[in-house]
């Protein structure tokens, strides 16, 4: 099925008609803590939401489990949902993977629509469709593929978004523009981050969400193409993991800013062994110096992140996988590094 993204400039009526398109007897909208706060009452008064009902679910990603799912199951039960009512999905990545996953599950599934309110979202989590929760410890270990009916994007939740969720979300946008087009990548890293304006930060999204619905509709189940987006989250994975179990567990990095770091590992993998242009790694790698600030690891750290490389899911029996550039959209999938190259990359890291 066709997913079909909208950058709304008038969400009242987009989410009108995309209501209308939904036919449905009951309607209801999932939110966490945060975005019931902050973006229901941006549009809980719409005509087009009379009678919603709204179910909240504790922010954050440790909430994105079994818990919260029956809670979600039990109220659109307890709301009289049926096979005709529809889920409207108001949140980050967490809200979307996991009100998706709820809405196809339903009484074997019900339509959903997505109203992402993070960048994160806007730009991946909620366009491609995966949903699903983490189990035992586990991220994203259940769950299906299912799309949205349609996905809304508007950058007027950003307001209230954090200024480190923001560039997290960013750090994809960078990672789309280069998979895509060097006047893409060329836009990204002139746009200001430090103080964004939300116009021309949607201008850029339309193009980012562009870039990742034109990979996933080549390839919806990961069988190829679909690496391409794996770009940088070879090595961003292995950080992210890093950090959750050496830093305060109150502060660990978030997933944009692992990509971040993971790019600019990859990139120099890519000018090592499929010949990027050097002058276009250390471009970007200054970008993301200047807006990603730095991760410290040292020399004792390597033989773990490699060993966290080892696990990834996506690696098949010892060799570690990545997603590589011969330059900027020329994407070379399914790539290999032994150790040597891996800690070289580390070192560029480090001192680069
Ligand atoms: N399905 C996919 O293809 C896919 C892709 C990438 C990530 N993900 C998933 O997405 C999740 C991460 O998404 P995320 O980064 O959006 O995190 P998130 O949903 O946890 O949101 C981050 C924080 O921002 C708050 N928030 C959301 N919107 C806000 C707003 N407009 N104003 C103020 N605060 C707001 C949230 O309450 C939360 O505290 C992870 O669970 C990840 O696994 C899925
Ligand atoms: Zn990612």
């Amino acid at each position: 099925m066709e997913q079909s993204v909208i950058i709304s400039n008038n969400l009242k009526t987009e989410l009108a008609t995309a209501l209308s398109e939904c036919e449905h007897d009951r309607l209801f909208v999932l939110a966490d803590d945060n975005t019931a706060a902050q973006c229901w009452p941006l549009i809980r008064n719409f005509f087009c939401l009379r009678g919603a009902r709204l179910i909240t679910i504790p922010a954050s990603d440790t909430h994105k489990d079994l818990e919260s799912l029956t809670h979600v199951w039990r109220q659109l039960g307890q709301g009289g949902a049926t096979r005709h009512s529809c889920l409207i999905n108001l949140g980050g990545g967490m809200v979307t993977d996991l009100g998706g996953f709820a809405a196809s599950t339903f009484k074997r599934g019900i339509d959903f629509i997505n109203i992402p309110t993070t960048l994160l979202a806007m730009v991946d989590a909620s366009v491609g469709g995966k949903t699903g929760i983490n189990f035992d410890g586990l991220k994203n270990e259940i769950g299906v593929f299912n799309d949205a009916k349609r996905v809304l994007l508007d950058t007027e939740f950003l307001r209230t978004l954090d200024e480190r969720n923001l560039r997290s979300g960013y750090a994809e946008m960078l990672k789309h523009g280069l998979i895509s087009s060097e006047s893409h990548w060329a836009e990204l890293l002139n746009f200001d981050l430090e103080r964004p304006d939300l116009q021309q930060l949607a201008r850029l999204l339309a193009e980012s969400v562009q870039v990742k619905e034109r990979i996933v509709g080549k390839d919806p189940y990961e069988k190829g193409l679909r690496k391409a987006l794996n770009l940088g989250h070879t090595f961003g994975h292995a950080f992210e993991s890093f950090s959750l179990r050496k830093q305060d567990k109150a502060t660990p990095i978030l997933h944009g800013y692992a990509v971040a770091y993971g790019l600019v590992c990859e990139l120099y993998l890519s000018a090592l062994k499929t010949g990027f242009p050097t002058e276009k790694m250390h471009q970007t790698v200054q970008f993301i110096r200047d807006h990603y600030g730095r991760f410290t690891i040292s020399c004792d750290d390597y033989n773990e992140l490699i060993a966290l490389m080892r696990h990834d899911k996506k690696n098949t029996a010892g060799t570690i996988n990545f997603t590589l550039l011969g330059n900027i959209g020329d994407i070379r999938i399914n790539q290999t590094a032994g150790e040597d190259d891996i800690k070289e990359a580390l070192d560029f890291f480090r001192e680069g």
